[in-house]
């Protein structure tokens, strides 16, 4: 073989050669550049070739030996550090063990009657937590100083400038309504459900914080016995129950007012229990949009009419999940929460 032929044959060689395990590029590296490798024992063979062949291959076997170190380190760098991954990763280790999450009993009941308002074309509305006085009681008829708001003290939250309006923790979720009339033309068919708080008298019983779905239907000729369909339907949706009733009521800015009650049943110690023995189980207010709060939302009251309703969650899942005390529900004892993975 020339010596032109062996290095043609070396560079296709090294060409073709592959290390997939760190094995493979020890023996790369033994094979070409070990002290009895190739590489050497054609350094050797050089010294012996004519002052031709020295001139014409010199050069070309320096380069060659360098990129067979290069090839060898690039690899061995690569194939090392994969080892340390696989190292590190211990495969006989227990897998981590992640409990399933579950839903809070909130959050099952809310998605529940949205569905279920949603299904004859309610959507889903939302609104800030902190508002202004006006959203929250006046454009609803508690004006300033009125008694009405009585019903319903909340946190006020004093603007920090100390100019303009302070603000109010919301106390239903009627503001978002407000919003909504604001923003938007008749027909409106909205529900909103959200957090709201109010100051309430601090027993075991009572809290702050609570959950409502509030729900509005605006739109020409708009009923009481729409009200009384619609809130017959969800009646029937929510609790299986049929028969309802709807007792008169009073809040600023309904007129009339009523309470609707479903007809529970009493068949067994816990529906005494659940209904107080009446059988009746009190769900939620309603009544037709005062005019007065269509006008201050921009609608016009000769042409429109509509109703509104609103309800606490807590107390539909207290009923729903049987839980026996309002406090587990923001406890956030995993023991109590863990009970909802298959919860609905
Ligand atoms: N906003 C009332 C409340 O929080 C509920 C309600 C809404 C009553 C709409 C009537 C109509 O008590």
């Amino acid at each position: 073989m020339t010596f032109s032929e062996k290095i043609e044959a070396l560079v296709s060689e090294l060409k073709s050669a592959k290390a997939e395990r760190l094995e493979d590029a020890e023996q790369f590296r033994i094979k070409y550049l070990g002290s009895k490798g190739r590489f050497k024992t054609l350094f050797i063979e050089f010294k012996e070739a004519t002052s031709e062949e020295k001139r014409a291959f010199g050069k070309q076997l320096n380069e060659l030996k360098a990129q067979a170190e290069e090839k060898f380190k690039a690899w061995k760098e690569k194939l090392d550090s994969e080892k340390d991954q696989t190292q590190k990763l211990d495969l006989t280790r227990p897998a981590m063990y992640k409990e399933p999450g579950a839903e809070h009993p909130i959050s099952l009941i809310k998605r529940e009657i949205i569905d279920i308002f949603h299904a004859i074309g309610f959507s889903v509305a939302e609104g800030p937590e902190i508002e202004d006085d006006w959203h929250n009681f006046t454009a609803l008829n508690f004006p300033p100083e009125h008694p009405a708001r009585d019903m319903q003290d909340t946190f006020f939250v004093r603007n920090p400038n100390g100019t303009g309006e302070d603000y109010v923790l919301r106390t239903h979720t009627s503001s978002v309504q407000v919003r909504t009339m604001q923003n938007e033309k008749p027909p409106i068919r909205i529900i909103a459900p959200g957090r709201v708080f109010r100051n309430e008298a601090v027993s075991a019983r009572s809290h702050c914080i609570f959950h409502q779905i509030e729900g509005l239907y605006i739109d020409e000729g708009v009923t009481f016995a729409d009200m009384k369909q619609t809130l017959e339907y969800f009646a029937k949706e929510f609790f299986g129950k049929s028969k309802i009733r709807l007792r008169p009521s009073y809040f600023p800015f309904t007129e009339p007012s009523a309470e609707m009650d479903v007809y529970w049943g009493l068949e067994n110690e816990l529906d005494y229990r659940i209904t107080k023995g009446t059988g009746w189980l009190e769900v939620m207010g309603c009544g037709m949009v005062d005019p007065a709060v269509l006008e201050s939302c921009g609608i016009d009251s000769e042409k429109y009419s509509g109703f509104a309703f609103g309800m606490g969650l807590e107390r539909s899942a207290m009923q729903r999940f049987q839980i026996p005390d309002i406090r587990m529900i923001f406890e956030n004892d995993v023991r109590f929460l863990k009970q909802f993975q298959t919860a609905l």
